[in-house]
């Protein structure tokens, strides 16, 4: 005889779940091939209806640059709605961490600057996002920022309030650390603003022989460094008496580098520095040379066995060459105060350098 009873208990289960499925599902955001598949189906189709009616509106015509114009920044418009179906949404917490990696440092903040003699290679773009990026994901740690740079290009990205105070009133003597940190919109990052008077400081400092003039940084920072887990410092483009200072507090460095023989350049001349720097810090330790603006020319190759070839370390993750689309919203990210994740989350960028933080905090 069937026993009804239990084939219908049995269905019931069954249903459950394959409910409970559907929810991790949702939760994790997995879709399956097919509605993966049917997500790029619809888009594709949305998309080759409007190319067809905007190449319909007029005959191709090569001479005519407007058009050809509108017509490229359309197709970027395209691969960016691509982009944004095809990745999910937010990189940096799709990974939720719960920060209990950062046990091993509770008690002494790590400092991580980026540096490089060669100037616009990207150091205040992947420094900035960085540290974007550990806020984001680890709510439970405390960054402090801190602009060691005349030029001030990451305090105006942060949205800075100059008249509270900068890094130059530390270098001179005239504010404690604690009285020129300021919040910013993140909740757990704050920062030591930089502004144009870094220059008068740096030379004051060089003529004042009565004090240490390359730990007034280091020593500075002992009042509130217990309040963080890790500092980043953006440095400027040069060596001077303030770069010098921050590397006397620096745990790691980050060189950022085109791979163009005169950013090499300032590769090597860094690398020199930092040895110059050990007998102020024992601690300082090159992290790793970070490629920016990566393509897959033989140049790039060969620069990245140039840089092997000096026995200098390389990290795996590299930074795309930003393409049009990618460019612009790095440009709209510095000029709307955000970072690359918050403007266009999923950029190759953004990937890229949440890729990066992983592997500069060692995290899988
Ligand atoms: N991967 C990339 N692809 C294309 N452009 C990039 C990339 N990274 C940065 N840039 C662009 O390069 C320019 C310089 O970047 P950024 O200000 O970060 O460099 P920097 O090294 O800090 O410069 P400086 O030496 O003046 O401080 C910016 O316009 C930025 O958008
Ligand atoms: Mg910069």
């Amino acid at each position: 005889m069937i026993d009804n009873s239990k084939d219908a208990q049995r269905v019931q289960e069954l249903q459950k779940e394959n409910d409970n499925l559907k929810k991790i599902i949702q939760n994790n955001r997995i879709y399956t091939i097919e509605e993966q598949m049917s997500q790029y189906y619809s888009l594709t189709k949305i998309h080759m209806m409007r190319i067809i009616k905007e190449l319909r509106l007029e005959e191709y015509d090569p001479k005519n640059k407007k058009r050809i114009k509108t017509l490229s920044s359309f197709f970027e418009n395209l691969k960016e709605d691509v982009d944004k179906l095809m990745y999910p949404t937010d990189i940096i917490q799709s990974l939720d961490i719960d920060g209990t990696f950062l046990k091993g440092w509770l008690n002494r903040m790590r400092t991580i600057s980026f540096i490089n003699f060669k100037g616009g290679v990207g150091k205040t773009t992947i420094c900035l996002n960085t540290a974007y990026a550990i806020s984001k994901a680890f709510n439970d740690a405390k960054v402090l920022f801190i602009d060691n740079d005349k030029q001030g290009n990451a305090s105006n990205w942060l949205n800075a309030n100059l008249l509270k105070g900068t890094i130059t009133n530390i270098m001179m003597g005239d504010a404690s650390a604690k009285e020129v940190i300021q919040r910013t919109k993140y909740p757990n990052m704050d920062l030591i603003p930089a502004d144009t008077g870094l220059i008068d400081a740096n030379s004051a400092v060089i003529k004042n022989e009565n004090i240490n003039q390359g730990t007034i940084l280091r020593d500075a920072l002992k009042e509130v460094e217990k309040n963080y887990n890790i500092c980043i410092i953006d440095n400027p483009p040069d060596i001077n008496i303030s770069v010098l200072n921050s590397l006397a507090l620096t745990d790691e460095i980050v060189i950022v580098t085109f791979p163009d023989t005169d950013s090499l350049s300032g590769v090597y001349q860094m690398v020199s520095q930092i040895n110059m720097v050990k007998p102020l810090n024992s601690k300082l330790n090159l992290k790793g040379i970070l490629i920016n603006a990566f393509t897959s020319d033989d140049s790039t190759y060969e620069a990245i066995s140039d840089i092997k070839a000096h026995n200098l370390p390389i990290f795996n993750a590299k930074i795309h060459y930003a393409t049009k689309s990618a460019k612009k919203n790095l440009n709209l990210a510095r000029s709307n105060h955000k970072s690359i994740f918050e403007q266009y989350p999923n950029c190759l960028i953004a990937r890229d350098i949440w890729n990066f933080t992983k592997e500069l905090l060692n995290l899988k």
